[in-house]
């Protein structure tokens, strides 16, 4: 398969690969491909409902957002994130605003492994989205830095109050996603690699620092991993498909003009349940 590298040593954009007509070795091959380099990018696909949540359950068991409200309708696989809205009701997930560095569903007992965005609306303006390599940072990391992560854990939360996700969740929502302890370096399980695990977004607490230190500890690792040696920006082309290993990767949202129009169709897919609490 033809690729071409995007950022410093991760991400990559496929050529010539049509994502609803993939046999089963090309499949395999992009998968390998896709974990070795974290994130990627597939352009000008052309996807149905159907062939988006079919080529989902190839990578892996489907992942289903505890935001209903947001679902396709009559498919929860699908979830819309987007500004749009009908009728005085939110289209999709997310709004126009600045999204904070976060990994997917990491406040979850087994975090969501790959997500995937399929852009069918892009504003003119704004709305890229960032990605950090993690495992790259942690490779790199300094002595002291490392002393501070190295064998810790932190709790992940749905709903840390200074999260970027202002529309609120129904109680029924936020008692499907108690807080959840894991380890903020944790192991690829099929890559081998260690990586940090960190979600500023949702991340409440590091070890047994309280708030303010919690903070100025995420700060710390976000001022190391944010940097162009491990960040890649995303510009959004309409029917680019991306697809970002949540273990492996951070990601973050630029704002964009509220009167210009985003939306994008999401999907996930998990580890197989034996592999997937982070560890
Ligand atoms: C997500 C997300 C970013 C974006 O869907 O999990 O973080 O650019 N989206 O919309
Ligand atoms: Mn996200």
């Amino acid at each position: 398969m033809k690729t071409t590298l995007l950022g410093k040593g991760f991400a990559v954009e496929f050529d010539g690969v049509d994502l609803a007509a993939l046999g089963d070795a090309a499949l395999g091959e992009l998968r390998e491909i896709w974990m070795r380099n974290k994130v990627a990018v597939l352009r000008e696909q052309v996807l149905s409902d159907d062939a988006l949540v079919d080529f989902t359950l190839r990578m892996g068991p489907l992942f289903t957002h505890v935001r209903d409200q947001y679902h396709a309708p009559g498919r929860p696989e699908i979830m819309y994130v987007s500004n749009l809205s009908e009728d005085g009701r939110n289209l999709g997930s997310l709004g126009d605003g600045d999204l904070r560095w976060h990994t997917d569903q990491s406040y979850t007992p087994r975090p969501v492994f790959g997500t995937l965005l399929y852009g069918v609306e892009i504003p003119e303006d704004g709305g890229a989205t960032w990605f950090c390599d993690l495992a790259s940072a942690y490779a790199a990391m300094p002595e002291e830095l490392r002393a501070e992560v190295e064998g810790e854990t932190a709790c992940y939360s749905g709903l840390k109050p200074e999260s970027a996700r202002r529309v609120k969740l129904r109680p029924d929502q936020i008692a499907r996603i108690p807080d959840q302890r894991h380890p903020l370096v944790r192991t690829h399980p099929y890559c081998n690699r260690k990586s940090l695990y960190i979600s500023p977004d949702h991340i409440t607490q590091i070890g047994d620092l309280d708030r303010d230190e919690t903070e100025a500890a995420l700060g710390r690792l976000v001022a190391w991993a944010d940097r162009p040696d491990f960040t890649y920006r995303h510009q959004w082309r309409v029917n680019d498909v991306v697809i970002w290993d949540n273990a492996s990767v951070m990601h973050r949202r630029q704002s964009f003009p509220s009167d210009q129009r985003r939306f994008l169709k999401r999907t996930g897919f998990h580890f197989p349940e034996a592999l997937g609490v982070p560890y």
